[in-house]
């Protein structure tokens, strides 16, 4: 399977404290990883590393075989917006627009943007068709989320990025969630790297990781 993206002993200082020692990944073209770990462990400071939004203070990241960090701020911010996409735990999504500017965003940001995903497909598969001319606030925390993964996947990224993507969502809407994401993941041929604390969640097949003070350590699959 193609490479995408590849970390080399990627370290991270804040201050003079090391949250990230030398953590190296290597993420393929549709496959699925799932990184766990406590709070303060360096996940999200891992995930905003590859993600191409944190500069390490030492090591490489590899996208497409050239390291990003080294590209110009041009350079790192078209692919940004082309080939990677975010979902945070706190949905970001704006007030003052609808569901359906949010959605489309993305492509009113970006110019010359060569691939994008039909709004409408994407809309019902998430299930959040007829919300698509509301403002958020008046949609529940799983729907918030649906239309933030909509917004994700709108210029079918590369690599999509999904950092407790679940924090704010009870038990059953995080399956409906993870169910979504996982399933769209593998339908457009998208890497998806999600960080979450909740077991049992992922059904379909993927890469186990756990962060271990700024470490990240490969896992047998056993949930
Ligand atoms: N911008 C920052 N400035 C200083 N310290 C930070 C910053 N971001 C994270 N940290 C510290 O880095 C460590 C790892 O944080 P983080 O990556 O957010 O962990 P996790 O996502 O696993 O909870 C923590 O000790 C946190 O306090
Ligand atoms: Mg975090």
């Amino acid at each position: 399977m193609t490479i995408i993206l590849k970390t080399e002993k990627i370290n991270k200082y804040y201050n003079n404290h090391l949250v990230l020692k030398s953590t190296s990944l290597i993420i393929r073209k549709g496959e699925i990883y799932i990184i766990k770990g406590k709070s303060g462990s360096g996940k999200s400071t891992f995930l905003s590393i590859i993600g191409g939004l944190e500069y390490p203070s030492k090591g490489k990241v590899f996208f497409e075989n050239r390291s990003f960090y080294d590209l110009s701020d041009n350079e790192q911010s078209q692919i940004r917006g082309k080939s990677f996409g975010f979902v945070f735990q706190s949905f970001q999504l704006v007030p003052e627009l609808t569901v359906k500017e949010n959605i489309e965003l993305p492509i009113s940001l970006l110019n010359n943007l060569d691939k994008k995903l039909d709004v409408n497909e994407l809309v019902n598969e998430l299930d959040i068709s007829m919300h698509l001319n509301k403002k958020p606030s008046y949609l529940s925390g799983g729907e918030q989320q649906r239309v933030a993964i909509a917004r994700a996947l709108i210029t079918c990224p590369k690599i999509l990025f999904a950092d407790e993507p679940t924090g704010n969502l009870d038990q059953e809407t995080s399956e409906v969630v993870i169910n979504l994401l996982t399933k769209l993941s593998l339908r457009y041929n998208i890497s998806l790297i999600i960080v979450t604390h909740e077991k049992g969640l992922i059904k379909q097949p993927h890469y186990s990781y756990r962060m271990i003070d700024g470490v990240l350590k490969m896992e047998t699959n056993d949930d």
